[in-house]
């Protein structure tokens, strides 16, 4: 039997078993609602704030500086609506790369006449013009800056201290989209002067629906879902305890493991960009993907050649039970392109694919996937009736 490999770890990763054994009580014993005031439902509570107490202390904060939100993009809302709308903020400066999360909101708020949106100027790897945003806060306006960590599609890296320095000189607030980077890197809060930092529990192998916004400020922050006064009226709803159970697990397990799993990530990626750089003639990396130092362990973003064939990459290693993707996933059924690739500009001939790894990949799912891609390439070119019988 074909065997199944999982390289689509940006999307999403598997549930840690830890993990789901840390939620399963909250599902059955302990099930209350954490605002009832019997026993059940403090139970419930206890478990919440027991939660919040390890995700703030893994970033170095207290926990009145943690609020649980359904997942990465709630909180990317919470954050820009909040900020921007709390401060008056009439400028906000962010970069083509960021999430739909983040881009739509932002354009959302420009639309509305709420804001102006500037980009941030960048090379065609995708670097980012630091003396651009010290040149635009300079100006003396009251910014708004958005920036992300690692870039989900390519995994390109943010110098996020340098950036968050440069927003404190200038007193601009500074919110990074850190969905991706969350549980691999180390976010010391006392150090790193962001105001909005994110985490998402399903992509460090915690479960769906579950993540949280960091803010700095003691200030309470202007809720973006009104209801019931949960999260001290920051964020209204029913808490989801088993989600916010599996986040904090999660998280306390990657940051525990956290040099040990990035070794392994780290080596399956060298692994696979020497085979395929070896079996591939033309392939190419897009921006600073192939680089460890420049971009995440996690994400390999790789153009090969038009197949001799004609088949869709992606489509072949699908036929094969090999799960990877074009760019992101969210993105991966609507009609437009990758807004991240058309934004690096480059002109490669041929198909992105997205390799995204986890601690679970092996070194010999690695091999079977180089293996497979290469022979692609060794295919005879299709007879000339299947090119028209394509473009019919
Ligand atoms: C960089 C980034 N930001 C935000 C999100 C949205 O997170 P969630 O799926 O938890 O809503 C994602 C998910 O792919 C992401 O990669």
């Amino acid at each position: 039997m074909e065997m199944k490999i999982y390289l689509d770890n940006a999307a999403t990763t598997p549930l840690s078993i830890d993990v789901f054994q840390a939620m399963q009580p909250y599902f059955f014993e302990n099930f209350g609602n954490p605002s009832s005031a019997h026993h059940c439902g403090r139970e419930a509570k206890n478990a919440v704030e027991q939660s919040r107490a390890t995700i703030a202390e893994l970033l170095n904060t207290t926990p009145a500086h943690i609020i649980f939100t359904s997942g990465g993009t709630e909180a990317d809302n919470t954050a820009i609506l909040s900020g921007i709308r709390e401060k008056q903020i009439k400028l906000a400066i962010t970069t083509p790369f960021e999430h739909h999360a983040v881009l739509h909101t932002l354009k959302a708020l420009q639309q509305n006449g709420e804001i102006k949106l500037v980009y941030l100027q960048h090379d065609q790897k995708g670097n980012l013009s630091l003396s651009h945003l010290e040149h635009l806060l300079a100006a003396g306006e009251k910014a708004f800056v958005s920036v992300m960590h690692g870039n989900n599609e390519v995994g390109n890296l943010n110098n996020i201290e340098e950036i968050a320095e440069v927003c404190s000189r200038y007193s601009a607030v500074f919110h990074s989209d850190t969905v991706q980077t969350m549980g691999q890197y180390i976010y010391d809060t006392q150090k790193l002067k962001a105001d909005f930092l994110i985490g998402s529990a399903h992509k460090f192998h915690g479960p769906k629906g579950a993540g949280f916004l960091y803010k700095r400020s003691d200030a309470a922050i202007r809720p973006f879902i009104n209801g019931g006064a949960q999260e001290s009226s920051q964020r209204s709803g029913t808490e989801n305890v088993t989600g916010i159970v599996g986040l904090a697990k999660a998280l306390e397990i990657a940051y525990d493991n956290r040099e040990a799993y990035q070794r392994h990530i780290s080596g399956l990626k060298d692994r696979l960009i020497f085979k395929l750089t070896n079996k591939i003639p033309g392939i190419r990396f897009n921006g600073n993907s192939a680089q460890q130092n420049l971009s995440l362990a996690t994400v390999l973003s790789v153009v090969v050649p038009q197949s001799p064939d004609g088949q869709s990459p992606l489509s072949y290693l699908d036929q094969y039970h090999i799960c990877a993707s074009g760019g992101s996933a969210c993105s991966s059924r609507s009609a437009a392109g990758s807004h991240v690739l058309s934004a690096l500009g480059n002109d490669f001939e041929g198909s992105t694919i997205r390799f995204s790894f986890s601690r679970y990949n092996t070194n010999e799912e690695i091999d079977h996937v180089a293996e497979k891609l290469a022979y692609l390439f060794t295919l005879s070119p299709a007879p000339f009736e299947y090119y028209n019988v394509r473009m019919a």
